[in-house]
């Protein structure tokens, strides 16, 4: 009988106690330092499909595999069969054949699922239209630095009902930690997923009302890859959800903020708190590094 590879397609994958280790070994290998020993992926390899744009996914994925001793591979539609139309399926299982695990960023969260239904290796989301997990991890790995447990705490979204809203309610439900969302009209999650997110999540109607003794503001871009050509129309709508000084003071006095970046000052945050004293962000993109090496641990280690 053949083992199926575990996935991380969203942080249901991995469930509470999955999250509570990859964030424990991220810890404590992020305090020990990078430099391993006898690292513990040696000739392993990670291929990469990048089908959008990313800075932090890619270096963070490539840098963490030499850290830990093995190699990972760029691979992007323009220079690949899958832009000639080579589909999801067999594309899997061919890389299943040559790498030991696969992370893909693209535009249809369904396809992604395709791809490691056929897949027989470890296949990682690194942004879908749906889901954000790896970010997430990276950023409960920050708060967790920085306040402790998670359980109780309070975080702030101030943004649309994108992939990162989706993955931040998924995981206060498995962290158990409070969310706020605030969106302007017409952006709001499905109720289903709220439901199903259970009491951890409430829906408000302003931004100063979800950041209201908040341990965490976050945001995110307005038009998120995929919604540019919506992006003038967003930026009038979005008007009155910048995450500004008055919104910041709504917070806890001690309160962070965190973006998952790229971020546009003046848009969805002011650049005063985004460059201000209560900004985590550059340790938050940091922590992609951490965090990842911790779950290719998790789910690459013999
Ligand atoms: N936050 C994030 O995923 O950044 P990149 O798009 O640069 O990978
Ligand atoms: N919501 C953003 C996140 C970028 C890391 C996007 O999908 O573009």
């Amino acid at each position: 009988m053949t083992t199926q590879p575990r996935h991380l397609l969203t942080l249901n994958d991995l469930g509470a106690n999955g999250i509570r280790r990859v964030i424990e070994r991220a810890l404590a290998d992020k305090r020990a330092g990078t430099s391993h020993q006898s690292p513990p992926l040696p000739g392993r390899s990670l291929a990469m499909l990048f089908e959008k744009a990313s800075t932090r996914t890619r270096v963070s994925f490539e840098a963490g595999m030499t850290q830990l001793g093995g190699h990972a591979i760029f691979l992007s539609p323009a220079d690949t069969q899958v832009g000639r139309g080579e589909s999801a399926g067999d594309t899997a299982r061919t890389l299943s054949r040559m790498v030991d695990a696969v992370m893909i960023r693209n535009h249809d969260h369904d396809v992604l699922e395709n791809f490691a239904a056929a897949a027989t290796v470890p296949v990682i989301n690194g942004l879908t239209d749906r889901a954000h997990p790896c970010q997430l991890l990276a950023d409960m790995l920050t708060l967790t630095e920085h306040c402790g447990d998670l359980a109780g705490r309070t975080v702030a979204w101030i943004g649309d009902d994108n992939n990162m809203c989706r993955s931040y309610m998924t995981a206060a439900r498995l962290a158990n930690f409070n969310l706020r969302i605030a969106t302007p009209p017409g952006y709001q999650p499905d109720p289903a997923s709220v439901e199903a997110a259970g009491d951890v999540v409430t829906l408000c109607n302003s931004a100063a009302e979800a950041a209201r003794g908040a341990d965490v503001v976050t945001t995110d871009v307005w038009a998120s890859m995929g919604d540019e050509a919506e992006y003038q129309k967003r930026l009038a709508e979005f008007g009155g959800f910048q995450v500004d000084n008055a919104v910041m003071t709504e917070a806890k006095a001690d309160a962070l903020f965190m973006h998952c970046l790229p971020a546009h000052r003046d848009e969805e945050v002011a650049a005063a708190v985004i460059d201000g004293p209560q900004s985590v962000v550059w340790d938050q993109a940091e922590n992609r590094l951490h965090a990842q090496k911790a779950l290719l641990l998790e789910l690459l280690a013999d």
